[in-house]
């Protein structure tokens, strides 16, 4: 059933939540292709950052990736209204406000999740923005600051009543950060307070998890993050799971480094040779996690340097895993994209549809597995 956040109407029930460092362009260009109707978001955005850089390229949005949303932090009202309107400006379908991000740089500076600490002071950011842009105002946030002050149901209705459309609640304290489980229960109970959309979030690692998530809190919409990093078919796979009851299995490992490769060469097509090459390292350990003897490749991995190296390790470690059948399936995949010279001409400055052109549009994961 689609999801109504204000004027926006959302066709699916998955949001992939900001993630810094991973929902980017070309990450979240993935996921759009693989699943049409699911919820995006930008990586958080410092609202006072935007005074200086007004064109930040954290807030690129590609024509084909609605409906996405820019977050937003920060904790100067009228520094997150300005932020907002920019972040309409850029064409978000929605802008969300990060009050639930436990990081010490960040809530030391009263940001993120130190906002569950000063409701006023949150309650007044929700209205200015509010009052400052024509598109859905949302906010994601944890339980509380710690397991004392778990005041999220409060919380919760507070932002409704100043303008909020819908929130995203993760089901840890900030003093939790990651540790131990996610509690739904206590999600529940703030889906029960509001009439907004809430999305559930936390722990969502598969299908099975996202429908028992949404039958534990009743909410409209589950949001996924960390089960997506060099997995983002877990989106579409979710998205079926919901709809139909069907369980599609995972790509074969061809296809996963296929999909790890077009995931590089959008990052260095997108960031220029030396930040897509560094920045795809991670990206590179996580799809190749659980690769049975891949330590090595894996090893390799984080040293690489240009897209060449990338195709090189990762066509031997195909071979190693799917034999000459599995590594002839890679490199024909591999041909369709200009190895030698993507990301060379224009070091770092491609804007969003000139880097996205790189890709092609060849459909992704045609292989077996699917
Ligand atoms: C690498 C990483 C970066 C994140 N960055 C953000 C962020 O910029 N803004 C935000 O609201 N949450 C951020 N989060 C939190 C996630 O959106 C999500 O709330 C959290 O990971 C719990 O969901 P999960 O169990 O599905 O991973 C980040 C999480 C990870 C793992």
């Amino acid at each position: 059933m689609p999801i109504k956040i204000g004027s926006l109407t959302v066709p699916g029930r998955v949001y992939v939540p900001p993630m810094a460092g991973v929902t980017d362009l070309v990450f979240r260009n993935i996921v759009r292709r693989v699943d049409r109707g699911c919820l995006l978001a930008t990586e958080m955005v410092s609202s006072k950052s935007l005074q200086f850089k007004s064109d930040s390229r954290l807030m690129d949005l590609a024509s084909d990736e609605h409906p996405i949303g820019i977050q937003i932090f920060g904790h100067e009202p009228e520094v997150m209204a300005m932020a907002a309107k920019m972040a309409e400006e850029r064409g978000a379908d929605f802008v969300d406000i990060n009050m639930g991000c436990p990081v010490p740089k960040i809530t030391n500076g009263k940001d993120g999740c130190a906002l569950m600490r000063e409701p006023d002071l949150a309650k007044e950011i929700v209205t200015a923005i509010h009052s400052s842009v024509k598109i859905p105002v949302t906010v994601k946030f944890r339980l509380g600051w710690d397991e004392s002050t778990k005041n999220c149901v409060e919380f919760g209705e507070m932002l409704e009543g100043a303008g909020a459309a819908a929130v995203t609640v993760h089901g840890r304290t900030r003093a939790q950060r990651y540790a131990g489980n996610a509690d739904w229960t206590m999600i529940a109970f703030v889906k029960k307070a509001l009439s907004i959309p809430v999305f559930g979030n936390g722990d969502v690692f598969e299908p099975e998890d996202a429908a028992r998530l949404l039958e534990a809190t009743n909410c409209d919409g589950v949001a996924v993050a960390r089960g997506t990093l060099g997995n983002p078919w877990l989106i579409p796979r979710i998205t079926k799971y919901l709809d139909t009851g069907i369980l599609d299995e995972t790509p074969d490992v061809v296809d996963r480094l296929i999909l790890a490769m077009h995931h590089c060469i959008g990052m260095i097509a997108y960031k220029g040779i030396r930040v897509g090459t560094s920045e795809s390292r991670r990206h590179l350990i996580n799809y190749t996690k659980g690769i049975h003897k891949s330590a090595p490749y894996r090893n390799r991995l984080t040293q690489v340097n240009s897209a060449r190296e990338i195709v090189d390790v990762l066509a031997e470690l195909v071979e190693q895993e799917a034999g000459m059948d599995g590594k002839r399936r890679f490199l024909s995949a591999v041909e369709r994209y200009d190895i030698e010279n993507i990301g060379k001409f224009d070091e770092g400055n491609n804007g969003p549809e000139a880097a996205l052109k790189a890709l092609g549009s060849a459909p992704l994961l045609v292989g077996a597995g699917r």
